[in-house]
């Protein structure tokens, strides 16, 4: 094995490297779609001369998303997508094991995560992969000239460069993935200004993806972020959760589980009826506020909780966020309500004093919790997830010149594939159509 030469990654600690290779050995284990899919990668080399920039959360099951592409022929760059997200040793073995530059440090400041995406910039892109738009919209910001929107010190290298060397970043890039919520919200709001300027799959859309890692994955995990950061019981507790969508699904259900009242709060009168019908209390936040225990959003919306909520919560209420931004529960609100600063009371666990002596406790500073706090999804669902990943790098890679500067699903063949490779996978059967049933099903002459 090569040694990665020191100008091209910046993690925490390389000697960190062994507790990482196991770590990604152990999620393999449990990804088996996306194993097959390598085995067949090595052997085809899809994405063969292809520069690839991922700005993904940096975990032992990204770690095997970039060994499948970097098989498959990609040359290929990583960087964290989130400060708080990236699992140190890994990035170590990334960078020692598979020679994969790799710029991320857990906790990393502002500064540094934007240093971070300029890396990722400076590899020259073929194809963006994202979670969270952070790498294309930094990406477009620095063609259109417009700094004010960049991070000051990733602006002010951008101002340094000739227009030539601006618009090059853009020139080679064929297509992107996107894998969260937010990103794609982010994308499908780009394309209506017209500014989007490739062609970018949402991986999130695949039935495969948002069925089980939004809601099974970011269920169960969110629910370990919130107890290793606290250790508190949930049964008996008021454990709110804002935001009914996929994510919300499944941490109410989780929550539950747990024992804990779950309370739902919603802005979408559908979701809200969905979420009296699966048997939760549902209620506006500012009635929430009142009686919860725990707090958690997951909306991918801003200030969910706000200062007034803040004004009306219990001495010692927990509040966390599993959304994709740090924007959900407004902290300078909180802020300005308390007396000095927050102590750490453990690590993970801010404690704020208002100025009427309550105890509020904001966990991984707003960011999302099961990856601030405990280790993210489970590897078994996002094996479907970077199966995704994968297979529509593929197709990218095939089909870009056919696309248009649009936001398009995961065709439907891939997701299908991904379920039926992984019911393989977990030893599962299911029945096949007869040729009557199958008539049956397409004919509208039988009736009663
Ligand atoms: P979704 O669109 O299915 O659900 C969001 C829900 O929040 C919607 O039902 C919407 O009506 C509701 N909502 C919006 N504003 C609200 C408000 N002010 N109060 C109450 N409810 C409100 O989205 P999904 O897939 O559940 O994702 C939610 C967020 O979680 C996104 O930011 C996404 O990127 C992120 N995410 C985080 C993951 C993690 O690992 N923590 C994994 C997957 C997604």
């Amino acid at each position: 094995m090569k040694e990665a030469t020191a100008n091209n990654y910046d993690i925490k600690d390389l000697n960190q490297a062994e507790g990482g290779h196991r770590r990604i050995d152990w999620a393999e284990l449990e990804m088996p779609v996306l194993r097959q899919i390598r085995e067949r990668f090595k052997k085809e080399k899809p994405l063969q001369g292809l520069r690839v920039s991922a700005c993904l959360h940096v975990t032992a099951e990204t770690a095997n998303l970039m060994r499948t592409l970097q098989e498959g022929g990609a040359d290929v760059v990583l960087t964290a997508s989130n400060p708080l997200s990236t699992q140190d040793d890994v990035a170590a073995a990334l960078v020692n094991r598979y020679e994969i530059p790799t710029f991320a440090i857990k906790g990393e400041d502002n500064v540094t995560y934007y240093k971070h995406i300029r890396a990722a910039l400076e590899h020259k892109p073929h194809m963006t992969m994202d979670d969270g738009a952070d790498l294309v919209s930094s990406l477009f910001f620095i063609e259109m000239g417009r700094y004010e929107k960049l991070e000051p010190s990733l602006a002010s290298w951008a101002k340094g460069l000739s227009d030539e060397e601006r618009k090059e970043f853009l020139a080679g890039v064929i297509g992107g993935t996107e894998e969260t919520t937010t990103g794609v919200i982010r994308l499908k709001a780009m394309e209506t200004d017209k500014v989007l300027k490739f062609p970018v799959i949402a991986v999130n859309d695949a039935q495969t993806k948002h069925f089980f890692d939004n809601r099974y994955g970011t269920g169960q995990s969110t629910i370990d972020g919130i107890i290793r950061a606290t250790n508190v019981l949930l049964a008996g507790k008021n454990f709110v959760v804002a935001g009914y969508g996929w994510c919300g699904r499944g941490l109410a259900s989780r929550a539950r589980g747990m024992g804990a009242q779950v309370i739902v709060t919603e802005v979408d009168p559908l979701k809200a009826l969905e979420a009296v019908m699966d048997g939760y209390q549902v209620m506006s936040m500012a009635e929430a506020a009142k009686i919860g225990d725990f707090f958690c959003t997951v909306t991918g919306d801003i200030n969910v909780i706000d200062g007034p909520h803040f004004e009306a919560m219990k001495n010692g209420a927990i509040v966390a966020n599993s959304g994709h931004f740090n924007v959900e529960i407004n902290i300078p609100a909180l802020k300005k309500m308390s007396v000095g600063e927050p102590t750490l009371v453990r690590p993970f666990v801010d404690q704020y004093t208002t100025k009427d002596g309550r105890k509020i406790n904001i966990l991984g500073e707003g960011r999302l919790i099961n990856l601030a706090s405990a280790e993210g999804h489970p590897a078994s669902v996002m094996d479907m997830s970077f199966a995704n990943q994968a297979l529509s790098a593929e197709y990218m890679a095939k089909n870009a010149d056919k696309l248009e500067k649009k936001v398009y699903s995961v065709p439907e063949e891939i997701d299908k594939e991904i379920a039926r490779i992984k019911l393989e996978a977990m030893g599962v059967k299911i029945d096949t159509l007869t040729d009557a049933q199958l008539h049956y099903l397409s004919s509208w002459e039988e009736g009663t």
